[in-house]
Formats: structure tokens, C-alpha cells, sequence
């Protein structure tokens, strides 16, 4: 089994990206050959500053090493060492229906946040597709706001299996239902473009400030509260044991604890469930050549599939 992830390289990484996809991910590179990449041409759709690119980019890869990513099992690399998938993002192009990517709600999302309307932007979703298809992906590890970017994979990847023959796999999403969408401060999907979100590895005073400031309705500390809906119990499900859990949720139905003491408890949980990675991290920064060998290794297994892949691309539509 082939396992394909990416992540862009728009900034420091939060933990909806954590629980969402790395983790899974994560878990994943045991049970398969696992492709994870860094996507820069993605985040060069937002990112202007090449400075900022370039330390965005081996930032992220520091994290995911540092949150358990194994280079000996799994092979971490950057898209651009891999410029074969911009060919296959054409390819794809000349026989992806507008209609389709019309539809693309990550698009009009974008749009609506006064994003201005690229052609790179718009075509997000073919380079995407281009990113699966080019390592034979079977499985797909991401979040629930990915989930029609795999499926427009599949129908582009259908296409062209209709109209030049068998070339690709049809890759199926690996999307976990309970992290499938992880809140942010304000409940709605965590996102660095919303600002709500909780970094991984911010300093202690900066994640205690981010979890105080989670909203929280008006109840008053005596009233009994329904942890259904609340962020904070949700995010505390995602770091705590299941009899802390329990505990909580009875706290939450008995009244008698007002908000901030939960939010204390769930920055304790979070500081101590990131202890290990925070520790991790630290040790690669200490070796200055270590992250560079890893993407350099990662970007030469990533180009034999590649080149392997696109071989039989170019064979099929006549190149
Ligand atoms: P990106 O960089 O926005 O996010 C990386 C991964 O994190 C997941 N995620 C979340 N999951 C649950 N709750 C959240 N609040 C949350 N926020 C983010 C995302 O679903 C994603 O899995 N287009 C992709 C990058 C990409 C890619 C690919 C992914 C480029 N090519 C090929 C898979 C395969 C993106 O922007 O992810």
C-alpha cells in the first residue's frame, strides 16, 4: 500500500494539522510505503516573500520529524525537488472540466477571504492531483477540508484512464472521523487564515494565551454545561486519558466549574501531550545538517517514482 500526504509550507503548523493529518499520517508509516511532502508550490499560491517560503518549508518538515515522522520508514521531500509534477498538473489540466474546479469550495473560500482570482489559485486542485497520482497513491491521509480535492483526483484520474487507457489508481481519502475537523478558538474549523488557531510549538505564555481566549457561551459557573459543544471539551477529548475525559464531561453536566478552569486543565494537557515533541524538536535544531539529508534523501526516492510514473504518462498521451 502506497500512502501520499502534503502539507503547505504557509506558516508554522497548528494541531488541527496535527490530529487532522499528521498523526494519522504518522501512524500510517508502519503499515505502508509512505510518501509525505511539503507543498511549496501550493503555498507559493498565498506565500510572496521567497525568504519566508524557504524557512516556511524546512520548518514544516523540522515539525513533522519532530512529531514522530520516521525518515527511515517514510519518505519526507519537498514538491518543488520534484518539478515532473507540474508537467503531470498540465497533462491533468487539458482534460480537467472547469465546471469541476468551478465547484471547488476551497476556491470560493479563498475568493470570499479576498484572495485574489489566479489561474494558480483556481488550478490548485489539478497540481494537487497531480501530487497523488504521480506515486501510484493508494491512500490519502487528510483532513475532512480535503475531501473534494480527492475526489476531483479521482474523476481527473478517471478521465484520463478513459481517454488514453489505464494509467493511474483511483486513490481513496483516509479521513478519521473523530479529528476530521478540529475547532479553533472560535469553533470554527482551525485555520491559520481564520487566525483561531493553536500552533504545536509556540512557548508556554502563547499557548496558555490562545487556549484562554477560546469562546465560550455565557453559562454561568454553577449552571450545568454541555460538553458537546464546547471547544474546550473537544479539544481536551483530543489530548487527555479517557477517565480524564469522563471526568471532565461529568463536570461539565454537574455544574459548579466555570470556564477557565477547564481551559486551565486543557493547557496542561496539551503542554504536557507536545512535551515529547517539543524535546524531539530541540534535538534535530541541534544537528544543523540533519533536515537537509532527510529532504535530500527524500527528493531522490520521490523523483525514481516519479520518473517511473511519468514515463508511462508521456507513453500514453503521445509525448
Ligand atoms: P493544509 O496545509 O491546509 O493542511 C494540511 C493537513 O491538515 C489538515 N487540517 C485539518 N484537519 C482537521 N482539522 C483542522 N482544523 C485542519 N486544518 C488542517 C488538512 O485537511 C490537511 O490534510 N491542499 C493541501 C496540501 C496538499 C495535499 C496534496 C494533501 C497539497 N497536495 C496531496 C494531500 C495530497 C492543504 O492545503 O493542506
Amino acid at each position: 500500500m502506497r500512502i501520499l500526504s502534503g502539507i503547505q509550507a504557509s506558516g508554522v503548523l497548528h494541531i488541527g494539522n496535527y490530529f487532522g493529518m499528521m498523526r494519522p499520517a504518522i501512524a500510517l508509516q508502519v503499515e505502508g510505503e509512505a510518501f509525505y511532502f511539503i507543498a511549496d508550490y501550493h503555498a507559493l499560491t498565498t506565500v510572496r516573500d521567497p525568504k519566508a517560503l524557504r524557512e516556511n518549508t524546512r520548518g514544516v518538515a523540522l515539525d513533522f520529524l519532530a512529531c514522530g515522522l520516521d525518515p527511515e520508514r517514510a519518505t519526507l521531500f519537498r514538491q518543488s525537488d520534484v518539478p515532473q509534477v507540474t508537467e503531470l498538473a498540465w497533462i491533468l489540466s487539458t482534460v480537467a472540466p472547469m465546471g469541476l474546479l468551478e465547484r471547488a469550495h476551497s476556491y470560493k473560500d479563498k475568493l470570499a477571504r479576498g484572495l485574489s482570482a489566479t489561474a494558480g489559485l483556481f488550478n490548485y486542485p489539478v497540481l494537487m492531483a497531480a501530487d497523488i497520482l504521480i506515486y501510484d497513491s493508494d491512500v490519502v491521509p487528510v483532513g475532512k477540508d480535503q475531501k473534494q480535492h480527492i475526489e476531483i483526483t479521482r474523476d481527473l484520474a478517471a478521465k484520463m484512464n478513459e481517454t488514453f487507457g489505464p494509467i493511474f489508481k483511483l486513490p481513496e481519502p483516509r479521513i478519521e472521523a473523530a479529528t476530521e475537523v478540529v475547532p479553533g478558538l472560535d469553533g470554527q474549523k482551525m485555520s491559520k487564515s481564520y487566525g483561531n488557531n493553536i500552533d504545536i510549538f509556540s512557548d508556554e505564555k502563547e499557548t496558555r494565551k490562545r487556549v484562554m481566549s477560546i469562546v465560550t457561551d455565557s453559562t454561568r459557573v454553577e449552571a450545568p454545561k454541555d460538553p458537546s459543544r464546547s471547544t474546550i471539551f473537544q479539544l481536551y477529548s483530543l489530548v487527555a486519558s479517557k477517565d480524564q475525559i469522563a471526568n471532565m464531561r461529568e463536570r461539565f453536566q454537574k455544574g459548579g466549574t466555570g470556564y477557565s478552569d477547564f481551559k486551565r486543565e486543557l493547557f496542561e494537557k496539551l503542554w504536557e501531550y507536545f512535551a515529547p515533541m517539543r524535546k524531539c524538536r530541540e534535538e534535530i535544531l541541534a544537528d544543523k545538517s540533519y533536515i537537509d539529508n532527510v529532504l535530500a534523501r527524500g527528493a531522490e526516492r520521490a523523483n525514481q517514482v516519479a520518473d517511473h510514473v511519468m514515463t508511462r504518462v508521456r507513453a500514453a498521451v503521445g509525448l
